[in-house]
């Protein structure tokens, strides 16, 4: 069946101003159409700016605690619906089931936590230096966000970024990825549903970014995608002095030291790097490896990679989805390219993966690199596919080094029995998040996510960090003394 979606505007289900659409077909199966959606522009991003920002006039001004109700009465909805959601995923952009219900998961999850934070959103109170004088710090709405997400986890990272905004009293206009638009509507829906009221959360479908990024009506903007992308974003919203959060992937390393379970860094690997077929940003897309385990460690990964089994994510044996889309494979094959051009050696992949029930997706085959060196873009650049670039290391301080030897810094991991070295790993590791004995991905709400150097811009989505951005801080200070104090002066 294919979903027939619509923008949402002010509480009004709207095609685009221009009648144009998008199509989008299962990326496993080409001849499935999952979705038909909006190809919006300026004149659909303009309307629903203005929505919002007349939502905003009475949405601020409603109780936090009130506002968190009507975002746990949406998760309720949410876990109502969530394998019809976690189908319709699996269909859009090809992760597997489980993992679909997961991502679905992680926005009931993400309900739950800013729920709660409706009763919280605490601000400070300080002593004040004059006599009958009292000092506090209070927690405000920005205005109007422009939520600007990914395909790769369609449902979980609007959630990320929509609940917080909503619980501090800020109005939305989500723009997601054009390749999963029906995804952005279930998850929209469910707000409406629960009460949100008109104008407050808007969906613009299609290609608007840069529309939406410019307007003048917006106040932040937060954005996760690619770093090409996600620079533009940052320099027009420089430009204009406007909030934004910015979060561009990585190119996270797992570590495995000599003293480390090898069973346990296998399963660790093999999750981390071919889990939703490499398309995390904190996919372990580099595999570091003490030189005592590291033969050891690579055939026995060849060997359990060479056995997922690719598929259909609906098929309830497939392990490995297909790529999102035509493009992502070609990127994929071109960095295998370079990759073998640059002297690493394949242990295992390489090339489309073919047979019954591929052939009309756009299946890679699991492929592992090795013989490679931390100069090689391979190791260097992110690929956002089933590649993993296996180097191998002498010591762990040859391991910190090769792994901060990168622009990113999102996620990264390292397996070792020894608490000294997961210690020094944890103080060492130029990174947002580290695992010690766990993969690079599996990141949970109520912890902030988020990376240093080339990944962000400093900010950080969930946890208790988030409300920095989707606040301003407001400084208070009333006097009952009935006369003029002067501080520093009178003191
Ligand atoms: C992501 O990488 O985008 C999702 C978070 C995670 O799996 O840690």
């Amino acid at each position: 069946m294919t979903v027939e979606v619509l923008n949402v505007i002010a509480g009004a289900r709207l095609s685009a101003a221009s009648g144009a659409v998008i199509e989008r077909r299962n990326p496993a199966d080409r001849r499935d159409l999952v979705s038909v959606a909006p190809a919006s522009g300026e004149a659909d991003v303009d309307r629903a700016v203005a929505a919002a920002a007349e939502a905003f006039r009475t949405w601020r001004l409603v109780p936090a605690p009130r506002r968190g109700l009507m975002l746990a009465e949406a998760g309720r909805i949410l876990a109502s619906r969530k394998e019809e959601v976690a189908r319709l995923m699996t269909r859009e952009m090809g992760k597997p089931l489980p993992e679909a219900r997961g991502d679905v998961q992680e926005a009931i999850d993400t309900t739950l936590l800013t729920a709660a934070e409706g009763r919280r959103l605490n601000g400070d109170t300080a002593p004040c230096e004059l006599p009958n004088k009292f000092g506090m710090s209070i927690r405000q709405p920005v205005g109007v966000c422009a939520m600007i997400t990914p395909w790769n986890f369609p449902v979980a990272i609007p959630s990320w970024k929509i609940l917080p905004a909503l619980v501090c009293g800020n109005t939305v206009v989500l723009k997601p990825s054009e390749l999963t638009p029906a995804c952005a509507e279930a998850f929209v829906s469910a707000l409406v549903e629960a009460g949100v009221p008109p104008g407050v959360v808007n969906l613009v479908c299609g290609a608007v970014g840069a529309a939406l990024t410019r307007h003048p009506g917006v106040r932040a903007v937060s954005f996760t995608g690619s770093t090409e992308v996600g620079k533009l974003v940052g320099e027009t919203c420089g430009r204009l002095n406007r909030k934004c959060s910015l979060e561009m992937g990585g190119k996270n390393a797992q570590i495995v030291m000599h003293d480390a379970d090898l069973d346990l860094a296998l399963e660790g690997a093999l999750w981390g790097a071919f889990g939703t077929t490499g398309q995390r940003c904190t996919a372990t897309s580099r595999l570091i490896l003490h030189r005592e385990i590291a033969d050891e460690f690579v055939a026995r990964l060849r060997d359990r990679a060479a056995a997922l089994r690719l598929g259909d994510g609906l098929a309830p044996d497939t392990q490995v989805g297909p790529l999102v889309d035509q493009g992502q494979r070609d990127r994929v094959h071109d960095y295998v390219r370079i990759g073998r051009e640059e002297g690493a050696v394949l242990a295992l992949g390489g090339d489309f993966a073919r047979g019954p029930g591929l052939d009309e997706g756009w299946f890679y085959r699991p492929t592992i690199f090795t013989g490679v060196r931390r100069g090689h873009r391979i190791a260097r650049e992110e690929i956002f596919g089933p590649v993993t670039a296996c180097i191998v290391v002498d010591s762990f301080e040859e391991a910190v080094d090769v792994h901060n030897d990168v622009d990113f810094g999102l996620s990264s991991s390292i397996y070792t029995k020894d608490v000294d070295r997961a210690f020094r790993a944890i103080r060492d590791l130029e990174a947002g998040i580290t695992y010690v004995n766990g993969p690079t991905i599996g990141a949970e709400v109520q912890l902030p996510f988020g990376g240093v150097k080339g990944t962000g811009n400093g900010h950080r989505e969930a946890g208790s960090q988030v409300y920095e951005f989707y606040t301003e801080w407001k400084s208070v200070y009333v006097d009952y003394s009935g006369r003029l104090q002067r501080a520093q002066i009178d003191v």
